[in-house]
C-alpha cells in the first residue's frame, strides 16, 4: 500500500502534471505514492491518504475522467470514514464557478465520512502560469499535517 494516493481529474492534462509533480516531491520527502488519473472508487485503497487534484470544466463541472468516481460517491454513499484526504482545485477566476469541481468533490467525500486534512488549495491559472509552483508550496505544509 502506498502512503499517499494522488487522484487527478483533468480534461486537458494540467491537473495530471500537477499530480505527477507532487508525487515526485512526496517521494523525495520519503513517502511512497501511487498516482491514479481518473480512477474508479474500487481502484483506491482507503488505508492510503488520498490527495485529490482536480480542475474544473464546463460551468463548474467535474472532468469526464473523474465523473464516474463522483457519481459513485453520490449514488452509492460508500463508507469512507477511514479515509483522510487533501484537496487541490485548478481553475480560472474568469468563471463564476471558480474551482467548482473540487468544491463538489470535497463535499461528496465528506458526506461519505472522509476527513479532510488541511485546507483546500484553489489555484487560479490567471495568476499562476505554472500551477505546480503554488501546489508545491501548499504541499510543504500539507505533508507536515499528515505525518
Ligand atoms: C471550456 C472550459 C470551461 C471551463 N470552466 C471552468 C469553470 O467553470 N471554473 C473554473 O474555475 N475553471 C474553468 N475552466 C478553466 C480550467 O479549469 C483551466 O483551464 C484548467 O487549467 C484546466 O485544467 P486541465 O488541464 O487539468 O483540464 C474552464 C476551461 C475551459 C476550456
Amino acid at each position: 500500500m502506498a502512503d499517499i494516493t494522488l487522484i487527478s481529474g483533468s480534461t486537458l492534462g494540467g491537473a495530471e502534471y500537477v499530480a505527477e509533480h507532487l508525487a515526485e516531491k512526496l517521494e523525495d520527502a520519503g513517502f511512497t505514492t501511487e498516482t491514479q488519473h481518473g480512477p474508479l472508487l474500487d481502484d483506491l485503497d482507503p488505508q492510503s491518504i488520498w490527495l485529490v487534484i482536480c480542475s474544473t470544466h464546463g460551468a463548474g463541472d467535474i472532468p469526464d475522467n473523474l465523473q464516474p468516481f463522483y457519481d459513485c460517491l453520490l449514488e452509492q454513499k460508500p463508507d469512507l470514514s477511514d479515509v483522510r484526504f487533501g484537496a487541490i482545485g485548478i481553475g480560472s477566476r474568469e468563471y463564476d464557478t471558480f474551482c467548482g469541481a473540487i468544491d463538489k468533490l470535497d463535499s461528496a467525500l465528506k458526506s461519505c465520512g472522509a476527513k479532510q486534512t488541511g485546507d483546500t488549495l484553489k489555484i487560479n491559472i490567471l495568476e499562476h502560469d505554472i500551477p505546480e509552483d503554488p501546489a508545491e508550496v501548499w504541499l510543504g505544509s500539507w505533508k507536515n499535517l499528515i505525518k
